[in-house]
């Protein structure tokens, strides 16, 4: 007997308990909780016959995501900064993975020339993309420069990423039914969406340009989402909670040692971004996730993004990238 009609006011409650109580809900406390209600897993081989790419694929949660997709039967293409990384990484998930069809694909995401040359390589060698996870990230202590010239966090959290999205855009309509993921996370709710500055020119923090970027994320997966919507191609944006990664190890030494025995594991951390690609659920505005469900992309003492500051981030990111500054009116 199905009792979720009557259970489900409790859990949906419970659910934004956890939310808003973030280490409840972003450790492995509350996807622990969550997975007793959350909606169902993919079908086992879900992704056989689809082709999915994940950026910053060689280690922590991008590592895990290329390694359940193959396990749904995907052809997934890894992408790293560091060949050496993408062989080690590949070759681990056909060891774990039985008939794991894994690519190999070097590209710099931060580095615009490198994801204009190769999407365009790639493009000539698929017919189709299914699935889009941009999940390359990092937080660096320092202000650092890309070879075009942009701030580090900028560049490989959303110009690299929108560059690459719409670069591959006419794969993603061809695959008839396509995602594309942002790997955001719930530091964004630290920021507002700033539209000047957008380099990070001036006081430059590790932390602050993080919070900033991956606020971006999630305007920006949301304008591609709007931009789309008379498409096949969705766009949905989503955060991991807390996850034990070398990543962390790095950036968050402190933060690591005293949450470690609640962070997450990786496969936990990957788990969204895998089920919205594989099971592409309805999504409303907004389109930002964690643990199987939209989650506000604002808490309610906070303003929402002014659209004026939303148009002129989004012209920014246009200019910047060199791509359409249309941001709407795409069909099927
Ligand atoms: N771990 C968490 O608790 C947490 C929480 C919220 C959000 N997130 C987000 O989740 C994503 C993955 O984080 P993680 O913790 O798994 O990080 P991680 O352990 O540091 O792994 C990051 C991956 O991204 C790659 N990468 C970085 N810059 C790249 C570039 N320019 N081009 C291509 N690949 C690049 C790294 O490759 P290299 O080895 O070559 O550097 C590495 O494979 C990030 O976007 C992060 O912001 C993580």
């Amino acid at each position: 007997m199905d009792f979720s009609p009557l259970t489900r006011p409790a859990t949906n409650l419970l659910d934004g308990v956890l939310d808003r109580a973030l280490i409840l809900g972003y450790s492995k406390l509350g996807s622990g909780l969550r997975r007793h209600w959350w909606p169902a897993d993919a079908q086992p081989r879900a992704m056989l016959g689809k082709r999915v790419v994940v950026t910053g694929a060689t280690a922590g949660i991008g590592l895990a995501m290329a390694q359940s997709f193959a396990g749904l039967g995907a052809t997934v293409h890894l992408v790293g900064r560091d060949p050496q990384k993408v062989r080690q990484s590949a070759a681990a998930i056909r060891s774990s993975v039985t008939e794991a069809e894994v690519a190999e694909e070097v590209c710099d995401v931060s580095d615009l020339d490198a994801v204009r040359a190769w999407t365009a390589d790639f493009a000539n060698q698929v017919p189709a993309l299914n699935g889009l996870v941009h999940n390359a990230g990092l937080m660096p202590t320092e202000r650092t420069l890309t070879p075009q010239g942009h701030e580090l966090q900028l560049a490989t959290h959303v110009l690299g990423p929108h560059l690459m999205t719409e670069r591959l855009l006419p794969l993603l309509r061809a695959a008839g039914g396509a995602s594309v993921v942002f790997v955001s996370s719930g530091g964004m709710y630290g920021s507002p969406l700033v539209a000047g500055d957008l380099e990070s020119r001036h006081g430059y923090s590790g932390l602050r340009v993080y919070a900033r970027t991956k606020k971006m994320q999630v305007v920006l997966a949301d304008s591609w989402a709007r931009r789309l919507a008379g498409t096949d191609v969705r766009v949905e944006s989503m955060h991991p909670g807390w996850v034990d990664t070398p990543g962390v190890a790095e950036y968050l030494p402190r933060f690591r040692m005293l949450t470690k025995p609640l962070l997450r594991d990786v496969a936990d951390g990957a788990d969204t971004a895998v089920w919205l690609v594989a099971t592409r659920p309805a999504s409303k505005p907004g389109h930002f996730w964690h643990d199987r469900a939209q989650r506000p992309t604002t808490f309610g003492w906070q303003r929402h993004d002014n659209p004026a500051t939303v148009r002129r981030f989004l012209e920014q990111v246009s200019r910047l990238t060199g791509t359409s500054e249309a941001w709407t009116g795409l069909r099927a």
